[in-house]
């Protein structure tokens, strides 16, 4: 691949500044490798709804669907999260996004940084060496399932409605791409559900009962979902993959990033039929917004996650070196920054890293 086009949806809040600090590690990174990028920027979320009405417009669409990757900045706004009666949300945007693109696999690789151990509110023994990926499927479940907004009943009772629907070949896909993850990996699998009240779950556990015997050389264990939040914060060096449906995976990966320390350094990536998408896994930070205090690592990362997607391994690791650097030289946003250094901003960060990649 000596050419990328990548469709730039920044989105809403810090989306826009953490992805221009992207944009400028894709360009020092397509410099040094001899790549040519071409960028189409697109809008999406709160952006979209104010521009177009819609927060996934078929313009932006189009853009994705013509792109071998998209880079997703971030969306959400605060005058829709607090009225409920809302008709588009921004987030709505981001799950049309997905499921048109059929992205059903989002990978959320959980990793601490030795130098960040002391960020985290857990004990230094708990997270030094934790490592996981956790494999949430993205286009199923709750999030898609049959809905219905609270309405009056006919007994004159406010009811709603959220139906956890799986189908077995959207299980079977998802599991057979963890396990590939676990091959590559230290080949354990933990398959998270709640088969022991939910008939989805059951489904999901008999499903991946029947597969694990076609992966002999990955040891594969069944954690209930309220368990495996607990051993995440006892004992998160005892998973590797972890694979869970949509909504049990977005909770824990936000419990995950707590391992990190910072929400701000968690980038993932999204796949399946189409164009995959790289984005971090923190939101729109609106209150962070044109104040560059916001940390483009998880952004950055996502960038290496990119260039890794299309096996262009050196370009990703020298990325992930840069990032390393970075935290190392002290050179670090606010929220990471350890008292009496010198405070760096989203942009500073951003350009320290590209400068690191061009000078290597
Ligand atoms: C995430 C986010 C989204 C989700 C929101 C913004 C719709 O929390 O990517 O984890 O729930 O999937
Ligand atoms: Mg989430």
């Amino acid at each position: 691949m000596k050419e990328i086009k990548i469709a730039v949806l920044s989105g809403d809040g810090i989306g826009p500044e953490i992805v221009a600090q992207a944009v400028k590690v894709v360009d020092a990174v397509a410099a040094k490798f001899g790549y040519k990028v071409e960028y189409t920027p697109a809008i999406v979320g709160a952006a979209a709804i104010d521009a177009v009405g819609d927060p996934y417009p078929e313009s932006t669409h189009q853009i994705c669907m013509a792109a071998d990757a998209v880079l997703f900045g971030a969306i959400g706004d605060p005058r829709f999260d607090n009225n409920p009666e809302a008709k588009v949300r921004p987030e709505q945007g981001l799950l049309a996004m997905r499921k048109k693109l059929g992205l059903y696999a989002n990978i959320r690789p959980v990793e601490t940084f030795e130098c960040l151990i002391h960020k985290s509110p857990l004990k230094d023994e708990i997270v030094r060496g934790a490592d996981f990926i956790c494999i949430r499927e993205l286009t199923g479940g709750m999030y898609f399932g049959k809905k219905q907004e609270p309405t009056i009943n006919a007994d004159g009772v406010e009811e709603a409605l959220d139906t956890n629907y799986y189908t077995r070949p959207e299980v079977e896909r998802i599991l057979h791409v963890a396990y590939q993850y676990a091959r590559q990996r230290r080949k354990h699998l933990t398959v998270v559900d709640k088969a022991n009240v939910l008939a989805s779950s059951r489904l999901w556990r008999k499903v991946a009962q029947e597969i694990a015997p076609q992966y002999p050389d990955v040891e594969t264990d069944f954690m209930y979902v309220d368990n495996a939040a607990m051993r995440m914060i006892q004992d998160p060096k005892f998973f590797d993959v972890m694979v869970t449906e949509n909504t049990f995976g977005d909770i824990l990966t936000d419990e995950g990033s707590v391992i990190t320390g910072s929400m701000g350094l968690l980038p993932s990536a999204s796949t399946g039929s189409s164009t995959p998408v790289f984005e971090p896994i923190h939101g729109s930070w609106p209150q962070g917004k044109g104040l560059n205090i916001a940390n483009p690592l998880a952004q950055i990362l996502s960038v290496a996650m990119l260039y890794e997607y299309f096996d262009l391994k050196e370009e990703g690791m020298l990325i992930r070196e840069a990032v390393n650097a970075s935290l190392a030289e002290n050179v670090r946003t606010p929220e990471i920054q350890v008292e009496g250094a010198p405070k760096y901003g989203t942009r500073e960060v951003g350009q320290w890293i590209v400068d690191y990649i061009a000078n290597k």
